[in-house]
This record gives structure tokens, C-alpha cells and sequence, in this order.
């Protein structure tokens, strides 16, 4: 790119080594630089404004711009600054925020453990399950049942758990012990002819298939987020958590919930686990837990799980497991303030209203010709592109008219993010319907432009 010399373009391009980048391709073509957000907008550092129409990374709940947050954040910091977890130490903001989201649960939970990330909650939550097998005195279950597509981190256990290929590919991943089982995309993946419940049935009888083959007694846990986000926002067909926890339950199998998109608000219900009727042992929770203001994660863990452990740090003398980070109280009460928000301005019900509308405006450009299926609940939505309706192939190498169509966007002033020829929608709560509808009119637009490049 042809930046100044010491622009802030040519630094990042000097100093930064970006995630989720071709690191090639950014030394030519730069960075887009944020420098200030309000509502559901930010501005890039030549004035230009955007709709953020992915919150971020799936996660401002209440917009780029809360007084209350800041205010919450700056109370903490002069009263107390840091403090840890490790060794009984405890302090208010962490005390009351593992009550307020045990409180929340949809189903009984009993403890929560906090973390920076969704990362590190999964590799947590990977740890704490074979822990728990090595407590009840059954060490050869240890195998966790994850999915393709599924999306649930980048560290060493997460990001094996995570069924997309670039996540290992070249990292020597995933390690022993993962197992992955079909995702559940019906219009991608069923059978001609195959209904939703039919879909869902053969899934189920897949994973049954695959646990007896591996043996029952060998397999610890399944996670699954309710809807997958990053693997290309999959909603999974009528029936089909119902007929996974069934399997589940036969072989006393662990259900974790990844809930770092769908939860605090995402789907419509205050938990993804409750739009599709999942009971979890675990929840994993972080992204909109505090608006990613501040990073913070947590897990939250039912009896089943927290006794064995309890048992086993007593016959070791410890949970050797923690982070520096883990709670932070500034972090804390953000998340604090941040769930206090979503529930005094019901942006729960928001998300579910306006996401209603989002819905049924986005599914208008499921007749256009390059479009070939949207899909989504509540404030969260995909629309899948296509080079031909018919067969569903994509146009050229997948992802190409992905990144043609996110970059018209971006010229039409709305930010989302292409997953190969997934483009995702994912604002803010507080989106109003007439901001989807501006939203929904640049994304026509920008398939328009599509279609002269890609027919002409
Ligand atoms: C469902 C899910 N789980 C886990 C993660 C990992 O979170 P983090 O990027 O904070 O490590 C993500 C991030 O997008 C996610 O969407």
C-alpha cells in the first residue's frame, strides 16, 4: 500500500503481526485502522463510518459507546485495581458476578470459574473434564466429541476442538483425544429430500455410531455451541438437540455449551441454551458478558462436575489451575454493569424483536441470484453465497465471492465478516429497525455490485 512513512498504516504494517490475517498480503494491503465507535457505528481514521455489523467480534451487546461501562470500569480501577483468586483470595466485583451468573442459569448450575477468553475456557473446560474422569476413578475416559464447523478457540485443546481447518492445519493440531462428528447444516449437508427431523435423526445415530465404535466408556464429553458462529452461523434443523442430549444421556456423557456467541442475549433468550432446549453440565460464557469492553470469560459447572473435582484438588491439595488474569475485578464489574444493562433495557427482548425483523428483511434477498440460503435466529444470521443457485457451487474458489460481496459492504459503509462465502450479521442489541433496514439495503446493494463483476 502506499502509506507515508511513518504513518500509523506503515507502522502497523512495520510493528504488527495481526490475527486471522494473510501476514503476506497485509504488508500490501494495510490495515484498516478504528479509531472511535458510538451505538452500533464506528469510524475508521479517515472519518469514514461504519455500521459494526458484527458487534465487533460477535460481542458489544450494548454498543461501542456505554458511559456506564466506563464509569463501572473507572470506579473499580481506583478502588481496587487487581486482585487474583489463586489460593482463597477472593474480592466483591468476582464474588458477585459468580452469583449473578449462577442466579441466571437456565438450568441448575452450582459454581462459576473465570478465565480471559474463549479460549481459555474451553482448554478449561477440557482440563476440568479430565480431571473429573481421573476423580471418579475412570481414567480411560477422556475423549471429547466436538463438531465440523464447530468454532470454540485458537489454544493448544480449543482450537482442536474447533473443526475448521485453518485452526490446524500447520499447527500439528488437533491433539489426542478429539473426536469430530458431523455439523448440523441442513441446506449444505442433507440427503435429497431429507426433512430437518430426518436430517437431525441421522445425526443423532452418527454419533451414537461413532461413541459405540470408540467405546462409551471411553468418551468424557460433547461440546457444541447452540448455533455455530464462526463455522458460518449454522442453526441446527428442528429436533436436533433433543435427539444429540438423548444420545448423551444413554452413555452418561457430558454436554458442554458454548455459549460465547449465543449467550446474554444473541438468539432471543437470555441463553442459546434455551432457544433450543439444551441442559448443559458446563456453560462457557464470554464475548457479550461484557460487551468485550473488557476481556473476561467464564465457566459455569453443575454438581455432576464440581464435586468430583472438589474431591480430587482435597486428594491432591489443590486445583492446580488458574490465571493471573482470572475475575479480574475491573473486568468483573464491567461484566457487572454490562448484565445489569441488558436487563434493565430488556435487550433481551430486543434482540428477539428486532432480530424478528432482521430475520424476515435479510430472507428478502433469498431470491437474488447469487444468494443461496439466509439463515439465523434472533440478531444472528448468515446469508450464503453462490456462484449457482442450483448446484450451490460457489463462484470460483470458495470464499472468493464471499470477500467480493464483505468488500462492497465496506464501501457501503457496513462492516461484517465473510466465513468463505458465509456473510455474517451479528450487531449490536441495541440495533434499532431502522438501522437493519439500512443494513439490509447496502447488503442488496452490494450484491448488485456483486453480480456485474461476477456475470460480467
Ligand atoms: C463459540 C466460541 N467459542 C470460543 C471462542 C474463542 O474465544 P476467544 O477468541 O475469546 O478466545 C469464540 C470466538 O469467536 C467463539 O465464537
Amino acid at each position: 500500500m502506499d502509506a507515508q512513512p511513518n504513518s500509523p498504516e506503515a507502522r502497523d504494517i512495520r510493528y504488527h503481526m495481526h490475527a486471522y490475517t494473510d501476514a503476506r498480503r497485509h504488508q500490501e494491503s494495510g490495515p484498516l485502522i478504528i479509531e472511535k465507535g458510538d451505538g452500533i457505528y464506528v469510524e475508521d481514521s479517515a472519518g469514514n463510518r461504519y455500521i459494526e455489523a458484527m458487534a465487533g467480534l460477535w460481542s458489544v451487546a450494548v454498543g461501542f459507546s456505554e458511559p456506564r461501562l466506563v464509569e463501572a470500569a473507572t470506579r473499580q480501577m481506583s478502588k481496587l485495581p487487581f486482585y487474583h483468586n489463586f489460593t482463597s483470595k477472593s474480592h466483591s466485583p468476582l464474588i458477585d458476578l459468580a452469583e449473578k451468573l449462577v442466579t441466571m442459569a437456565p438450568v441448575p448450575m452450582s459454581k462459576a470459574f473465570f478465565t480471559n477468553s474463549g479460549s481459555e475456557a474451553n482448554d478449561t473446560a477440557v482440563k476440568m473434564i479430565w480431571y473429573r474422569s481421573n476423580a471418579l476413578g475412570q481414567p480411560q475416559r477422556k475423549k471429547i466429541i466436538s463438531r465440523n464447523r464447530g468454532y470454540h478457540g485458537v489454544t493448544v485443546a480449543s482450537a482442536s476442538l474447533t473443526g475448521l481447518p485453518n485452526n490446524q492445519i500447520s499447527f500439528d493440531l488437533p491433539i489426542a483425544n478429539i473426536l469430530h462428528t458431523a455439523s448440523p447444516h441442513h441446506w449444505r449437508d442433507a440427503r435429497p429430500g431429507e426433512s430437518e427431523e430426518q436430517f437431525a435423526t441421522r445425526l443423532a445415530e452418527e454419533l451414537d455410531q461413532l461413541i459405540l465404535a470408540e467405546g462409551p466408556e471411553t468418551v468424557a464429553a460433547f461440546i457444541g455451541e447452540p448455533v455455530m458462529g464462526a463455522g458460518g452461523v449454522v442453526v441446527p434443523p428442528a429436533g436436533y438437540w433433543e435427539k444429540i442430549q438423548a444420545v448423551l444421556a444413554r452413555y452418561d456423557i457430558l454436554l458442554v455449551a458454548d455459549e460465547v456467541i449465543c449467550g446474554f442475549g444473541r438468539t432471543g433468550n437470555m441463553f442459546g441454551s434455551q432457544t433450543f432446549g439444551i441442559k448443559p453440565d458446563i456453560m462457557v460464557m464470554s464475548k457479550q458478558i461484557s460487551s468485550s469492553y473488557l476481556p473476561i470469560s467464564a465457566l459455569m459447572i453443575n454438581e455432576r462436575v464440581f464435586e468430583p473435582l472438589a474431591d480430587e484438588s482435597n486428594r491432591i491439595g489443590t486445583f492446580g489451575h488458574g490465571f493471573t488474569g482470572g475475575g479480574h475485578p475491573v473486568a468483573a464489574a464491567v461484566a457487572l454493569e454490562n448484565l445489569n444493562l441488558i436487563e434493565e433495557r430488556d435487550l433481551v427482548g430486543n434482540a428477539r424483536r428486532v432480530g424478528a425483523h432482521m430475520q424476515k428483511r435479510l430472507r428478502e434477498l433469498a431470491s437474488h441470484e447469487l444468494v443461496g440460503e439466509v439463515r439465523g435466529v434472533g440478531l444472528i444470521a448468515a446469508i450464503e453465497l453462490v456462484g449457482d443457485k442450483a448446484t450451490k457451487a460457489p463462484w470460483g474458489k470458495p470464499g472468493a465471492l464471499g470477500g467480493l460481496v464483505n468488500g462492497f459492504l465496506q464501501q457501503n459503509g457496513v462492516i461484517t465478516r465473510n466465513m468463505a462465502d458465509a456473510l455474517a450479521f451479528c450487531p449490536p442489541l441495541i440495533i434499532t429497525e431502522a438501522q437493519v433496514d439500512t443494513m439490509v439495503d447496502a447488503t442488496r446493494r452490494s450484491l448488485d455490485a456483486a453480480v456485474v463483476q461476477v456475470r460480467g
